[in-house]
């Protein structure tokens, strides 16, 4: 940073959940005039729903550059990420580059910055599922080795850090902006979602369900088993489905979408707004959604989560969620059966002023 000039930070986003995560942290950017925020949508993600719904609801300012990446193989997506992001900050030289979470699109941001020796700062730094078939993993895993500053969510993180060989100066721990995004929005989505009257749902009668983890759609055994379980669990009650386009296209093509259209209340995916109320509102959540597992726990709901292993390690801990794999049984018994714990810290993930913490330092 010169001298009384700006500390500028080029901010990568390309992701749903990195849309949620993002506009707590520029929020607060935005009100520091020592502090020029330009912003970089990589467009993994950019159907109107999966995207541009987020930067309207969410006052997230319009992106500076948007690279229009779009969907491909891994390598091809992020390679191509790489490519664009390199003259983006060649051309701009900031002093910070900031990236989100565990995509495609963090991987692409943090690995253009360290090889043009730019520091790389990482939200939600330090999050280990241990299961290294997952895409997001390996993305995590690499991330946080070419970062300088690493912002985690919670002591687990710090510690897999540690463990890790990462120095100890390096790990800011400031709890995690999903929970400051969830706090900030609740009043938002209170006063402005209808999507309850909607839909004509009745607030803790119905299983809301987001699927959509590579590792459960690319198998049509295991995409299937969780859909029949859902199937199953909607003769006794009605369960909404927000469908991610990636398990659409999957039940389209194992041609089960029918099926599942017809017993389901399938809609398509909503904003962040309305996706709040259903979480408050449901029963119990069914998901494989990193971020969902949380807001299930922010909001007190029980959650049944169609993965072998979740890397907030905490929920588990605690039974605010419980893990049970894609056996169809396994799924209807937990959701049967589901409650949300009694005693459990309120604490888990900070006091919701993460976002502000991660601004001090960066300042500092
Ligand atoms: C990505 C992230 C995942 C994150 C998820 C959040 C990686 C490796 N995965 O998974 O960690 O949990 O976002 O939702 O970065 N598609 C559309 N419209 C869109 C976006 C995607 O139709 O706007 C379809 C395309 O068919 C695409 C597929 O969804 O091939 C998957 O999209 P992609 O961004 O590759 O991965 P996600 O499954 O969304
Ligand atoms: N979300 C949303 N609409 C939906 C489904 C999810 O707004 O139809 C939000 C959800 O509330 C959370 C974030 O998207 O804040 C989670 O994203 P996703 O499940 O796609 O990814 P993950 O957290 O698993 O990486």
């Amino acid at each position: 940073m010169e001298i009384g000039g700006f500390l500028k930070i080029i901010t990568i986003i390309g992701a749903r959940p990195q849309f949620v995560k993002a506009s707590s942290v520029s929020r607060i950017l935005s009100k520091n005039d020592s502090i020029q925020e330009v912003l970089v949508h990589t467009g993994q993600h950019y159907d109107n729903e999966m995207s541009s719904v987020f930067f309207d609801e969410l006052d997230i300012p319009e992106p500076h550059y948007n690279l229009g990446i779009g969907s491909d193989t891994h390598s091809k997506q992020t390679g191509r990420m790489l490519q664009s992001i390199d003259d983006v900050l060649i051309k701009e030289k900031p002093d910070w580059v900031l990236v989100y979470g565990d995509t495609n699109s963090t991987l692409a941001g943090a690995l253009a910055a360290a090889k043009l020796h730019i520091p790389v700062a990482h939200v939600e730094a330090g999050l280990r599922s241990y299961n290294r078939k997952m895409p997001e993993e390996l993305n995590r895993i690499l991330t946080d080795h070419a970062s300088n500053m690493l912002f985690t969510p919670t002591i687990t993180a710090v510690n897999n850090l540690e463990n890790e060989g990462i120095l100890k100066n390096k790990i800011k721990l400031v709890g995690d902006v999903m929970y400051d995004s969830s706090v900030f929005f609740l009043e938002r989505a209170q006063l402005k979602s209808n999507i309850l009257e909607l839909y004509k749902i009745q607030s803790q009668s119905y299983v809301l369900a987001t699927i959509h983890r590579a590792e459960n759609t690319n198998s049509q055994q295991k995409l299937k088993e969780i859909f029949n379980a859902l199937i199953e669990i909607a003769s006794n009650t009605t369960v909404v489905v927000p469908l991610h386009p990636r398990t659409r296209k999957y039940l389209k093509n194992y041609d089960f979408l029918d099926s599942v259209k017809k017993r389901l209340f399938v809609i398509n995916p909503v904003g962040y707004l309305d996706m709040l109320m259903l979480e408050k509102h449901a029963n119990v959540i069914v998901t494989d959604s990193g971020g969902v597992q949380k807001e299930a726990y922010f909001y007190k709901v029980p959650c049944v989560v169609t993965r072998e292993e979740t890397e907030w390690a905490e929920l588990e801990k605690s039974g605010a969620v419980k893990l049970v794999g894609t056996c169809k049984n396994k799924i209807t018994e937990a959701v049967s059966v589901a409650s949300f714990p009694g005693t459990i810290s309120d604490h888990l993930y900070g006091k919701g002023n993460a976002s502000n913490l991660i601004v001090s330092h960066l300042l500092a």
